[in-house]
């Protein structure tokens, strides 16, 4: 009896593995061979939630002033996430690299991310330039998906930057990925991203070329409502009744003097 089970074991057929069990594998192997010490990573995604909010708050006051000078806000929306870990080890073990604080620094660009939202595709070469143009920011890396989209429509401007953290004892110089794009863009990136992490969804071939053909439309749109605002903002506005009496008052001076 116990010989027959035995042999049914081994003539047993052995499943290959699919690739998130490989990757589960991998990611096993990795960190019995060099085990990350959970207090340097928690030290690390400090650093890196610091500088998140170091360039968001220069994305802010640059918001605050364009909308002092142009009367309009530049940015819609900031949105910030900071890498899970699950996502991170995956990423190490996918691009099979070791698991140490110094290779999650070294390789990934993408720990600390920040996404600013535009109404118009002009104010995102604004806010990059100005933002880039700061003394205590090194540019690192720069992708421009608007000026060549990537097939499947994604458009956005990828900064990688490198921006130094002050903590309490030391000074560190910590990478953030910024993501610029407009309203439309962000909005057709996340249809997308979503449909990324459905396994199965009947017609993909079809939604992939509908999705194309919305970026398209989008990008048009992008582009006339630039030119209407432009439009808009190159007539001149009628004098306010502060205006009017000011000039008044400035005549009245000059025939008195
Ligand atoms: P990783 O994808 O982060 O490993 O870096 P990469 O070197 O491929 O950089 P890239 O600038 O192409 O992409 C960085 C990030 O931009 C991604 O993690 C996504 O958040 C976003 N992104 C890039 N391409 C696409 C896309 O086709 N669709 C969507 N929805 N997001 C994208
Ligand atoms: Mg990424």
């Amino acid at each position: 009896m116990e010989k027959k089970e035995n042999s049914s074991q081994v003539n047993q057929r052995i499943e290959p593995l699919t690739e998130d069990q490989e990757l589960k594998e991998l990611i096993y192997l990795q960190s019995k061979k060099s085990i990350l010490s959970m207090a340097q990573f928690h030290d690390l995604e400090m650093m890196y939630t610091c500088a998140i909010k170091e360039v968001k708050t220069k994305f802010e006051v640059l918001s605050t002033e364009f909308n002092n000078r142009l009367k309009r806000n530049p940015i819609s929306y900031i949105n910030s996430r900071l890498k899970s870990r699950d996502s991170i080890f995956n990423k190490l073990a996918r691009r099979n690299l070791p698991f140490t604080i110094e290779s999650v620094e070294q390789n990934l660009n993408d720990i600390a991310g920040v996404r600013i939202v535009c109404a118009y595709i002009d104010d995102i070469y604004r806010l990059a330039d100005s933002f880039l143009m700061q003394d205590d920011i090194t540019l690192l890396k720069r992708k421009d998906y608007i000026e060549h989209p990537k097939p499947n429509g994604y458009r956005s401007l990828h900064l990688i930057v490198s921006i130094p953290v002050f903590f309490s004892e030391k000074k560190r110089d910590m990478k953030v990925e910024v993501q610029i794009r407009t309203i439309a863009m962000d909005f057709l990136a996340s249809l997308e991203h979503q449909m990324k992490y459905k396994k199965a969804i009947p017609d993909q071939e079809k939604i992939i070329e509908e999705l194309k053909h919305c970026a398209n439309i989008i990008s048009e749109t992008d582009l006339k409502m630039q030119e209407l605002r432009k439009h808009i903002e190159s007539v001149q506005d009628e004098p306010t009744e502060e205006e009017i009496l000011l000039d008044k008052l400035r005549q009245i001076g000059k025939r008195i003097s």
